[in-house]
């Protein structure tokens, strides 16, 4: 799988795919947790388990909100019932269209924008209070341009709320792992499912096919490339806790949280 847009198209395909098929991040909220949330009865997550405090996302009455990469139907009108002016911006249609169908449903005003989370050329500079951003940056090759992005359109004062993988989580091969139990290492980080072919080189024949067969492409990316690089885009941290993933099949999730969920402020 070469870079560029193939890999853009490429990953399109595959969250149409999953989306359709309505997995795990793509199960739109029943209407119930709607009608809460327009109480401020509501929690979303940005990495698997764990709720976000609701103290990272201040007042969210007329807030401009660019929800970011995080399609799918589950946090786009949550934030929306709770009072938020939601911007849901996904590289897949099939993501959209769920948020879409929610809002449709249960009467929310939702705009959806098509695109690739390193280009939100779309957006004016300082257009948004609030980014929420989940566990979706392990589907880029780049995280500058992603950074970079985020602090041109939010507004100086502005929270970014991001969550990402540990980035030891691509050591092993966690398919074998479910398989035997073990957890052996297997690949040199950064780990990349894409671009030229020595970064592929030590993409196994197994997940070859996968890929092949519809699943995104990923990348590791190093806690400088998350932290120190989203710093130096001009963002304070202000705040991070690590996260389980009950739901996943490899042993290494009984070890170690596998996700970092961290605020940080447009200085
Ligand atoms: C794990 S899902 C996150 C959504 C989900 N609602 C959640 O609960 O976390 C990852 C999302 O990233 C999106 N995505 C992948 N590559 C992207 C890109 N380059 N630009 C924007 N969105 C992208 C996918 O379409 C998918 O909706």
């Amino acid at each position: 799988m070469s870079a560029g847009r193939d890999l853009l198209e490429h990953n399109r395909w595959a969250w149409n795919r999953d989306s359709a098929a309505r997995r795990r991040w793509s199960v739109p909220v029943e209407s119930d947790v709607v009608v809460r949330a327009r109480r401020d009865d509501w929690q979303v997550i940005l990495t698997p388990d764990t709720a976000v405090p609701r103290d990272w996302f201040g007042a969210l009455a007329g807030a401009r909100v660019l929800c970011l990469a995080s399609g799918g139907g589950q946090q786009v009108p949550i934030l929306a019932a709770a009072g938020a002016d939601v911007v849901s911006f996904d590289l897949s249609d099939e993501q959209l269209a769920r948020d879409a169908e929610v809002a449709a449903r249960d009467d929310l005003r939702i705009r959806t924008v098509r695109g690739d989370m390193a280009d939100l050329s779309v957006f004016a500079d300082a257009s948004f209070d609030l980014i929420f951003h989940p566990v979706s940056n392990v589907f880029v090759p780049d995280l500058v341009p992603v950074w970079r992005e985020c602090a041109r359109v939010l507004r100086r004062g502005g929270a970014l709320l991001a969550g990402f993988m540990n980035p030891t989580f691509f050591l092993f091969d966690h398919d074998e792992a479910a398989r035997t139990g073990e957890l052996v290492v297997r690949y040199t980080l950064p780990y990349r499912e894409g671009g030229t072919d020595d970064e592929i080189a030590q993409v196994t024949t197994e997940r070859r096919a996968q890929l092949a067969a519809g699943d995104a492409l990923e990348f590791s990316h190093s806690l400088q490339a998350q932290i120190g690089d989203l710093l130096a885009a001009g963002f304070q941290l202000t705040a991070l806790y690590e996260d389980r993933w009950t739901g996943a099949s490899t042993p290494l999730q009984a070890r170690m949280p596998t996700s970092v969920a961290m605020r940080a402020v447009r200085v």
